[in-house]
């Protein structure tokens, strides 16, 4: 049987926020596109992700007409509860950087940005897997894929884009000589859960006890998402829903007497974790974008806001060779991304140090840590530097 055979511009690999993200921009600029997405609608959008977008990643879906469930949805935070030895200490970002963060789910950004390429007449095939990329070096690349009838097409496109996750087929065809990898494993895990409760806290509290880390985190004044750190080896259906908020409780708990509001768990994760880059995140006319290119621990929820921080700079690259036909922008796509890849790797990677526990830290390890979040709070400059990076820093 022949293959179906197609002719576009950008063949874009992966329809999460990301590759949906970079199709509707570069659709709304009328570049012609087409979407391969593995997965089904249905499943993207019922897996739990983070929910904390920074102003730079509203602006994207709001000034570009995706349309606003965001804004009736969406929860406009100034500041965070840093919370450890049991005090919470609340950290303003309006006074200090005069900027914001939206919680609003990740799964619910992913549906947005689907119906809005639906809506657009978009071309995305869903449940569809590649199997192959070819002469990704040449003027012409192209892929294929099989169809969720079975059937085989064949994509040609001046430019490839992976942007299909953590676990990306696509970065595979950055050859090995030519690529590094960086990578850093930790001890723990998270356990998230979702619970029909309402909210603890006004903000969102980040907590460290000697028991760890827990994060206490909304979606809405009815349910809540919250996260503990645990050892990546943790089954979910080992923990009772009593169980999970004994544990909650203790690693919130203070003089303050916080108590969490509890209610019915319908939803257990174990999410491990990892930092990774990928570098360069290009190779000929193939482009990374997004967890394909870089992973970044959950802690502070830079995952896909850092996505939709290289989609924006490839969008504008591929913008400008297609208005000026210069491939500068393109050109620079690895280095300009990978600078803001670095400055979100440092803080989740130090955001992630300072607030888990391990269980081979010494007595002066931990006592340090305690004195580095003690630097952090009781310092103007050290809350600024947190309400900067927390809340992003400005798109290049
Ligand atoms: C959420 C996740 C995070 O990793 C974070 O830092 C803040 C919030 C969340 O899922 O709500």
């Amino acid at each position: 049987m022949s293959a179906v055979q197609h002719s576009t511009r950008v063949g874009i690999i992966g329809g999460g926020p990301a590759g949906l993200m970079l199709s509707h921009l570069l659709s709304c600029a009328g570049i012609e596109n087409l979407v391969v997405e593995a997965r089904d609608r249905d499943t993207i959008h019922h897996t739990h992700r983070a929910g904390i977008l920074e102003a730079g990643s509203v602006a994207m879906l709001r000034d570009t007409g995706v349309d606003g469930r965001i804004d009736t949805l969406g929860d406009e935070h100034s500041g965070i509860d840093l919370r450890f030895g049991g005090e919470s200490h609340l950290l303003d970002f309006r006074e200090r950087v005069d900027a914001t963060v939206t919680l609003y789910a990740q799964n619910e950004v992913f549906l947005d940005l689907s119906l809005a390429r639906e809506r657009d007449g978009g071309e995305v095939y869903y449940e569809a897997t590649v199997s192959e990329l070819f002469d990704v070096t040449s003027a012409r690349p192209g892929f294929a894929f099989t169809d969720k009838e079975g059937a085989r097409h064949e994509v040609r496109a001046d430019l490839i884009v992976g942007a299909d996750g953590s676990r990306s087929f696509t970065r595979r065809w950055i050859p090995e000589a030519e690529r590094t990898n960086y990578t850093m494993e930790y001890p723990f895990a998270w356990f998230g859960i979702l619970t029909e409760a309402p909210k603890s806290s006004p903000e969102l509290i980040y907590a460290r006890s000697d028991r760890g880390f827990a994060l206490i985190s909304q979606r809405s004044e009815t349910v809540q998402r919250m996260y503990f750190q645990c050892s990546p080896e943790t089954s979910a259906e080992d923990w009772s829903e009593e169980r999970i908020w004994d544990e909650l409780q203790a690693r919130v708990a203070g003089p303050d007497g916080l108590e969490l509001k509890t209610g019915p768990i319908f939803d257990k994760t174990v999410l491990p974790f990892r930092s990774f880059v990928r570098a360069p995140l290009r190779h000929g006319n193939l482009f990374l974008a997004g967890d394909a290119g870089h992973t970044v621990p959950p802690t502070g929820a830079k995952g896909l806001n850092l996505a939709f921080a290289d989609v924006k700079v490839l969008f504008e690259a591929i913008d400008s060779w297609n208005g000026a036909g210069s491939r500068a922008l393109l050109d620079a796509y690895s280095d300009t991304a990978l600078k803001r890849v670095w400055k979100a790797q440092h803080f989740s990677y130090w955001m992630t140090s300072m607030l888990h526990t391990r269980a081979d830290a010494t007595p002066f390890e931990h006592a340090r840590t305690l004195g580095e979040l003690e630097s952090v709070v009781s310092s103007e400059h050290g809350k600024r530097y947190l309400a900067e990076a927390y809340t992003g820093w400005p798109h290049a």
